[in-house]
């Protein structure tokens, strides 16, 4: 391989120089190892949960699982929104029993006995007792916290309470590349559900690759022709320099001739986004996540989000939301089934590469797989486990 340098004496080749093992083939199935990795990398990184517009109304509330834990999110009267471990402090009971809904009062109260907690700051108001004996304090007493954080018309929650969101630190490719996408008042057209039966680690290291791209999505490929040479970046091949500069989407990125947006025929409907400059246009997709439960897809009529929830050690729940324009959304001729039907496809057809992966893993003889150039990004994210784990 060849180890060319830039003009500033860097050698910005993306790709490993050398095989890397992967995980141990049994962090893909184990039921202990899941439990460690949801108590461990699940509990201490931000989550998105849902778009702030669902819990616009006040004292409307939903709940999250997050593994073994219940988290419910109440949009105070005030306007805040609080989080809190789904758990009442007198013997542990659920608190909010639905996945969403409406507080009757400023109060949530136990369906139990009936403690009923502050829904602002969680505080014990009431015990449903005579008296209150001695070594009691309400004070004693609060529900769980959980830090809640709204970025861009988006909600996350963290485990840690004392947690703080910090937009520079929180994704692993900066969100800067989103600035011209209205994320905030931008609305969902449509959301899916489904299950894939793999380990959500294998979903990412899917996600993060595209040497699977030209045999597993012959449409994607023929819209963004860079992804036939099975990758995601320019300067993912170690000659690249020989292509700087090259107009060639297949060289430079972005869509085929004509293409417009992720749609099935293209096209964007003459509904780009009007924020979003050449630059952004040309590029043709934006992404952004968060390990390990989300990524973001913007394009330029819509955005995609997708949520990543594990339902067991092989069993993972995907929350995919498109979001347009008010003014798109609400456009006669703008049909949304372009997009939707495209980005259904194509992580179908990921879903099954999944599926196929997670089985495959069960091989007795296999202790690990190995990592070749291209899939430098499944590098950092194995890096990121192993640190998280411990
Ligand atoms: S468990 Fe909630 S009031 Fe008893
Ligand atoms: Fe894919």
């Amino acid at each position: 391989m060849s180890d060319r340098r830039t003009p500033d004496g860097t050698n910005a080749y993306n790709g490993l120089k050398q095989a890397e093992p992967g995980l141990p083939a049994t962090w893909y199935y184990d039921p202990d190892q899941h439990a460690r990795e949801m108590k461990t990398l699940w509990r201490s990184n931000w989550l998105y949960v849902c778009r702030s517009d669902e819990l616009n109304a006040a004292l409307s509330y939903r709940t999250f699982e997050i593994g073994d834990q219940n988290i419910v999110i109440v949009r105070a009267s005030d306007g805040s929104l609080n989080a809190f471990h789904n758990a009442c402090r007198h013997r542990g009971s659920v608190l909010c029993i639905e996945n969403s809904g409406q507080l009757k009062s400023k109060l949530l109260v136990c369906p139990y006995h009936q403690w009923s907690y502050a829904a602002d700051n969680g505080d014990l108001v009431r015990t449903s007792s005579f008296t209150e004996p001695d070594g009691f304090s309400k004070a004693d007493y609060p529900l769980f916290k959980v830090a809640c954080a709204e970025w861009r018309g988006s909600i996350f929650i963290h485990l840690d309470p004392g947690a703080m969101f910090d937009e520079q630190d929180v994704f692993n490719r900066s969100a800067e590349n989103f600035r011209n996408f209205p994320l905030e008042t931008m609305v969902t057209g449509y959301t899916w559900k489904t299950r894939i039966a793999c380990n959500w680690k294998t979903f990412w290291e899917n996600f993060n690759e595209c040497l699977h791209c030209p045999n597993v999505h012959p449409e994607l490929v023929e819209l963004v022709p860079l992804f036939t040479r099975r990758i995601i970046n320019p300067k993912d091949v170690p000659d690249w320099q020989d292509h700087e500069g090259s107009t060639d989407p297949k060289f430079r990125g972005g869509m085929r001739e004509g293409g417009e947006t992720w749609s099935s025929d293209g096209s964007a409907q003459g509904h780009t986004i009007s924020q979003l400059t050449p630059e952004d246009l040309e590029r043709g997709h934006t992404y952004c996540s968060i390990w390990p439960n989300v990524f973001i897809g913007g394009y330029p009529d819509h955005v995609r989000i997708v949520r990543l929830h594990p339902v067991g050690p092989e069993e993972t729940e995907l929350t995919a939301e498109w979001l347009f324009l008010p003014e798109t959304l609400g456009a006669d001729d703008y049909d949304i089934s372009n997009v939707v039907d495209f980005g259904k496809l194509v992580m179908e057809q990921d879903a099954t590469a999944c599926e196929l992966n997670q089985k495959g893993l069960h091989a007795a003889p296999l202790e690990h797989g190995v990592l070749m150039p291209e899939e430098y990004v499944l590098k950092r994210f194995h890096t990121w486990v192993r640190d998280g784990v411990t």
